[in-house]
């Protein structure tokens, strides 16, 4: 089980690279299943749920050709295994993705239940009552999911709550549906609009991604294409906290300010001074300053993002002040509270609130990440407290951030990956 080893107290200054979205990814790895032509997808990241996903594919029967720059060719026109089993989809719940894909193209799917995780129940309801209502016949016993239909006809479908894998499953199956859908209460998160823009580039008929209402009009077939995935808004706003905590000035190329504007107003009222040019994101500390205290209220996209939560939390322990922090997607998101307890924080938890309350340094500890966003939080922390902190299970956070070690190292952290 790797760890990583963090001296906390260096300023990060310097540029880095941001990577492709893994949450756009995903979906539009899915979606190739609904061709049975090439499709060529570039700025893929290099992360483990990326490989996951490539595997379950190949599964499939998916023939998948991975260049030296990170584009991937995936080629379905030899897929025969509709079936997506437990041991892959239990560590990613999202396998789910290949559900409405499968069922919309070859009419069959067996997808094992994604089950809960460390950030709460994660139910899939909406996805099983979105598919029926597309006229499709839904079991689901033994832990699989198992779904069939002759072909699937449009239907008007309403999410309640927002949904972001729903509406890119739901979106997906309605691109080969007999006839209309409409999603109401669509998400509107950017990786769902990355998808709609990818299928239509596949020659889908999708209008209002980016809305809360999405319109899709079936087509016969959908072809190949090449579609360069969008940067990842979460792994930027994760740098820039990084670099908000530590008192630093980095530059962040390759990202896009739009697809983040809630983080960078929180980073802004904290006192950071944030500077954007088309692809890139600067954001410096006044010399010395640490961060004001931010209240932080979570809700789906335009709103603060669920999944810079854990890490405005972290800055919320060393800022200058009080703040409250709500959680208002997941029942269970607060998994990190304990191991910033450890270090020293100054943290209350009651039900869906933590009231932080700024303290003037961590302690450096040993901890252990409980899952993606969480282990992002621990390594923050770790970069500002006094002394070595040792981040273990470090497995989760392979599964979202590509190569994070060497990007602190390039922005000047003392950190290091042990076996
Ligand atoms: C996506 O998860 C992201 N994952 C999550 O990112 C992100 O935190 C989440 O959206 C919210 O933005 C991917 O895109 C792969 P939801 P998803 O369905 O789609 C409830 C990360 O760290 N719900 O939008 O699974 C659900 O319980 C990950 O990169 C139902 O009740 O989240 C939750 O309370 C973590 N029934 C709320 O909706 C359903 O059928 C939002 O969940 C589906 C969801």
């Amino acid at each position: 089980m790797d760890k990583l080893i963090i001296q906390g107290g260096v300023p990060l200054c310097g540029e880095i690279r941001i990577s492709g979205a893994k949450n756009a990814a995903l979906p539009i790895l899915a979606a190739t299943l609904l061709t049975d032509k090439p499709v060529l997808i570039g700025n893929i990241p290099h992360l483990h749920d990326i490989t996951t996903t490539m595997e379950l594919l190949g599964l499939m029967g998916s023939e998948l050709m991975l260049d030296e720059r990170m584009n991937i060719e995936v080629n379905n026109r030899n897929v025969d295994r509709l079936y997506a089993p437990h041991d892959l989809v239990k560590t990613m719940r999202a396998s789910i993705l290949a559900l409405g894909p499968l069922l919309s193209r070859y009419g069959q799917a067996q997808v094992s239940l994604p089950g809960g995780c460390t950030i709460g129940s994660r139910p899939v309801d909406l996805h099983l009552k979105g598919l029926s209502a597309m006229g499709a016949q839904i079991e689901v016993n033994d832990g699989y999911i198992h779904a069939h239909s002759r072909r699937l006809h449009g239907a008007y479908i309403n999410f309640d709550p927002v949904t972001v894998t729903g509406t890119e499953n739901l979106m997906m199956a309605a691109t080969l549906a007999d006839g209309r859908t409409v999603i109401e209460n669509a998400a509107r998160e950017p990786e769902v609009t990355d998808l709609a823009n990818c299928l239509n580039t596949m020659g889908a008929h999708i209008t209002g991604a980016g809305t809360n209402r999405i319109e899709i009009d079936g087509v016969e077939q959908l072809n190949g294409a090449s579609y360069d995935i969008l940067p990842d808004r979460i792994e930027t706003g994760t740098y820039l906290v990084a670099a908000a905590m530590t008192g630093g000035k980095v530059r962040l190329k390759n990202t896009d300010p739009s697809l983040l504007e809630a983080v960078l107003q929180k980073l802004s009222e904290a006192g950071a001074h944030i500077s954007c040019d088309g692809s890139s994101i600067s954001l410096e500390m006044e010399t010395g300053a640490k961060p004001r205290a931010v209240d932080i209220n979570t809700a789906p996209f335009p709103g603060f993002p669920t999944d810079m939560q854990a890490q405005f939390t972290a800055m919320n322990c060393i800022a200058e002040g009080r703040a409250v922090i709500t959680e208002n997607i997941f029942n269970n998101r607060f998994m990190h509270v304990g191991e910033l307890r450890k270090m020293g924080a100054d943290l209350e938890l009651a039900k869906n609130h933590v009231v932080v309350n700024g303290v003037d340094k961590l302690r450096s500890d040993t901890i252990t990440a409980k899952d993606l966003r969480a282990s992002a939080c621990l390594i923050l922390a770790g970069l500002v407290a006094q002394g070595e902190t040792l981040v273990e299970q470090v497995y989760h956070i392979d599964r979202g951030y590509e190569t994070i070690e060497e990007k602190l190292m390039q922005l000047g952290a003392q950190i290091k990956r042990l076996p």
